[in-house]
């Protein structure tokens, strides 16, 4: 992904200053705008002064404290693993989960962080077609043995595309396999879909025993670090099965602050969803009139592609010139990247209707 940006010189905000000029910023995956949000900002600041930038050790100090019971309250779990990333989300949870499956079957445009997690459990991984529940069913159907228990595996949200995975589907999938698990990499759809804002699970209607996800605190949360919420029992997996908790530092005293804060304005405030679900319906209609093809979704993460006669390079550029910031993605530019090139428009809670407009009617004059 391009987006030719070389520096921000304020701090992240719907307008913001990136070298050194004022723009419009439709980029990244901060949906609240929460990593520039003054409260953020201040519990940042104010757990530095308190605990310094951590224990050194593998002491708890009060920021990582808050941030497990936030995230349990958010997610409705018992608990919550808290680690320094989310990419090493999926490493942990499918580690911790490795002694209750035996095959993994992955749909093959997951994130790096899913492949990279899925093969340091040394488990057999059939990939199956992307977002195709049919092609997962002959593939369980091929590979599995009677009694072979499967773990199928997804990004909820894909990055680039904003597709949604067809978790239901999947979950139909895996009905006849006795003890089989779904686990998704929920980075982009954790704080920012389904009712409560808990995720594809809940967006689709599967949370339940052998659900799974790993999320991340660093996109819609405005703070740092990955999150796996869960009942006690997977806690305990987590204890006997995976080492990065006890082998990794902690997320920075500061980063975990500014990660409770999020979670806290993010429950605090569900009109901030219903505001980001607004702008995503304005955008994607305003696409639409256009000509462009994009669904009917609440994803923040909305691609323009599949265009004849069309340089989406040069349309980035030109809306460069006109002060508005959106990405760039070259053909298979990133793990779910389509095969042509597009541009990846973010959309946040905090762009306000001037600037859809203005970023529509630009792309009006550009397509
Ligand atoms: C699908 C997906 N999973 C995991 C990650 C990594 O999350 P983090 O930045 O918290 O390490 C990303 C990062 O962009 C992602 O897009």
């Amino acid at each position: 992904m391009t987006t030719d940006i070389k520096q921000m010189g304020s701090p992240l905000a719907a307008r913001m200053i990136i070298n050194k000029r004022e723009v419009d910023y439709f980029c990244g995956t901060s949906y609240y705008a929460l990593h520039g949000d003054p409260r953020v900002i201040a519990a940042a600041c104010k757990a530095l002064h308190e605990y310094g930038t951590g224990p050194g050790t593998l002491m708890d100090s009060p920021p990582l404290v808050e941030v497990v019971a936030r995230a349990a309250s958010f997610f409705e779990t018992e608990s919550a693993q808290y680690i320094v990333s989310g990419y090493l989300g999926d490493m942990l949870l499918t580690q911790a989960l490795s002694n209750d499956y035996d095959m993994v079957f992955v749909d093959d445009s997951s994130h790096y962080s899913v492949f990279d997690g899925i093969r340091s459990t040394g488990k057999r991984i059939i990939p199956f077609s992307h977002l195709d529940p049919e092609d997962l069913i002959q593939k369980l159907r091929e590979n599995l043995k009677p009694k072979q228990i499967p773990l199928v595996m997804s990004d909820g949200v894909f990055p680039m595309t904003g597709a949604i995975a067809p978790l239901r589907e999947y979950v139909k999938a895996l009905a006849p396999y006795e003890g089989a698990l779904l686990c998704v990499d929920d980075s982009h759809a954790v704080g920012v879909i389904g009712e409560k804002g808990q995720g594809t699970l809940e967006y689709c209607g599967v949370q339940g025993d052998n659900c799974y996800i790993a999320g991340t605190l660093s996109k819609a949360f405005g703070g740092l670090g990955g999150i796996i919420p869960g009942n006690n029992e997977l806690m305990e997996k987590i204890s006997h099965n995976v080492r990065i908790p006890a082998g990794a530092s902690p997320p920075c005293t500061g980063a975990a602050a500014a990660s409770a804060m999020g979670l806290k304005i993010v429950s605090e405030h569900p009109e901030m969803r219903m505001q980001l679900w607004d702008n995503v319906a304005s955008m994607r209609k305003g696409l639409r009139q256009l000509g462009v093809d994009v669904p009917d979704s609440p994803v923040p993460i909305v691609p323009v592609t599949g265009l004849s006669g069309v340089n989406l390079k040069q349309v980035q550029h030109s809306l460069e010139e006109k002060g508005i910031v959106v990405a760039h993605v070259p053909p298979r530019g990133y793990s779910d990247a389509p095969d042509k090139e597009s541009l990846r428009i973010a959309v946040f809670s905090t762009h306000t209707r001037e600037q859809i407009d203005k970023l529509l009617a630009s792309l009006a004059k550009l397509l």
